[in-house]
């Protein structure tokens, strides 16, 4: 992954005005590194996601709090966490990583998940990082088990905070499940609630029955692939939908035989914002090549605007939405990726003519909709095929 006090150095030489060598600051973090990096786009504060600590910057990078998240007590086969349930397993003192830390801005609260404890997550407020809740009673608000951070990512949809009327927003949440389809989704969309101790806080958006937010890894699937799992790289959203940039086992070139060898494929992943049954999923390869070589291994990606002069290079408006990525070479080694890499870069208004000459192309019968872990077959393309997917309601 990308070294993160590079990324310091680059956000700070980039951010400020007439930058001169003895204007740098550095924060040095503690062992284990840093996770994630989020800057609030008024003040300019940074936010730091770690391996047991929160930090909060000031835009020049002075160190102005910290908020210890562990080690705590726990034992990653515990479920739910002792206190709740009792749990048989040997607890021990556990790092604590952080894999998903967001700005709720109309909450004026900071949302960090941990891995601990199944990945259950802290409010904690922005100008001071006290912590304002942690729910921790529930299914629901076991996140994800999975310690690797980097593999889990978040878009918050704001609530109307000027409204009142609780002022509850959504939160998508996408994770890799590791073998755990019974207990996470691998994709969903929950509540969140004004008031942190709000029972209703992370239940999904809509659950009937038979239909709820959330997108589960079939076992079907599971027990075609074993190892099969979807790592939600970076996530955003743009007018009405909610987007992912995902790395996901290519099924189509590994062998379901667990000795073969693996390959990965990244996908760009679409849901409307306002589809709380999910019935908007859409999927397509995303990748680039560069003489003749393929980058297929998305590493990690950030949707911005351009500056003048790269978009006077591109020949587009600097008020266009840029997907900046970087891939890493090939198809193999997800968890050791080849260093070769490259920076592409994707205009959004591309990436969604894409999508929609390819759900067009799909209404008039022509080719396949290729969801094949999520139907466990190439879906033929036929015109009764999922109206709501090009528009949401
Ligand atoms: C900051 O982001 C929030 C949430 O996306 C948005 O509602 C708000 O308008 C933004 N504020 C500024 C100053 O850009
Ligand atoms: C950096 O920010 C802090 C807090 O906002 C401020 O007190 C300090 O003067 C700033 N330092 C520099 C060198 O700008």
């Amino acid at each position: 992954s990308v070294p993160w006090s590079c990324l310091l150095m680059w956000f700070f030489s980039f951010c400020s005005q007439g930058w001169r060598p003895s204007d740098l600051r550095t924060f040095s973090p503690p062992e284990g590194g840093l996770t994630h990096l989020v800057v609030h786009n008024k003040t300019g504060e940074v936010y730091l996601g770690a391996v047991n600590w929160i930090f909060k910057l000031s835009s020049n990078l002075t160190k102005l709090r910290n908020h210890v998240t562990g080690p705590v007590v726990d034992n990653e086969k515990c479920y739910p966490p002792p206190g709740v349930q009792s749990c048989p397993h040997e607890l021990a003192q556990t790092s604590n990583v952080n894999k998903l830390l967001l700005l709720d801005y109309g909450q004026n609260r900071l949302i960090a998940c941990g891995s601990t404890s199944q990945g259950i997550c802290q409010f904690l407020r922005l100008d001071d990082l006290f912590k304002l809740g942690e729910p921790h009673h529930r299914k629901e608000h076991y996140l994800s088990s999975v310690a690797e951070a980097g593999t889990m990512s978040g878009v918050v949809i704001g609530g109307d905070a000027a409204g009142g009327g609780g002022g509850a927003g959504k939160l998508f949440v996408g994770t890799p499940i590791d073998g755990k389809s019974e207990y996470f989704p691998t994709l969903s969309s929950r509540k969140l609630m004004a008031n942190e101790e709000n029972a209703d806080m992370f239940s999904f958006v809509y659950q009937d029955e038979f239909v709820s937010s959330q997108l589960k890894i079939p076992s079907d699937t599971l027990s075609k692939f074993p190892a099969f799992d979807i790592y939600y790289i970076y996530g955003f959203s743009s007018e009405q939908f909610v987007y992912y940039l995902t790395l996901q086992l290519d099924t189509q070139l590994t062998s379901p035989d667990a000795s073969g060898e693996q390959f990965f494929t990244s996908k760009i992943v679409r849901l409307c914002v306002d589809d709380p049954k999910f019935y908007s999923y859409v999927e397509f390869p995303i990748g680039c090549t560069k003489d003749g070589v393929e980058y297929r291994l998305v590493q990690d990606a950030y949707l911005s605007r351009p500056g003048t002069k790269l978009a006077r290079s591109l020949g587009i408006s600097e008020q266009e939405e840029v997907l900046f990525t970087v891939f890493a070479q090939g198809q193999k080694n997800r968890a050791k990726p080849p260093k070769e890499s490259a920076l592409c870069l994707f205009t959004l208004r591309r990436i969604k003519e894409k999508i929609k000459e390819r759900i067009q192309s799909c209404y008039r019968g022509e080719g396949k909709l290729s969801l094949p872990w999520l139907l466990n077959k190439e879906l033929a393309c036929i015109n009764s095929v999922r109206p709501t997917f090009t528009v949401c309601e």
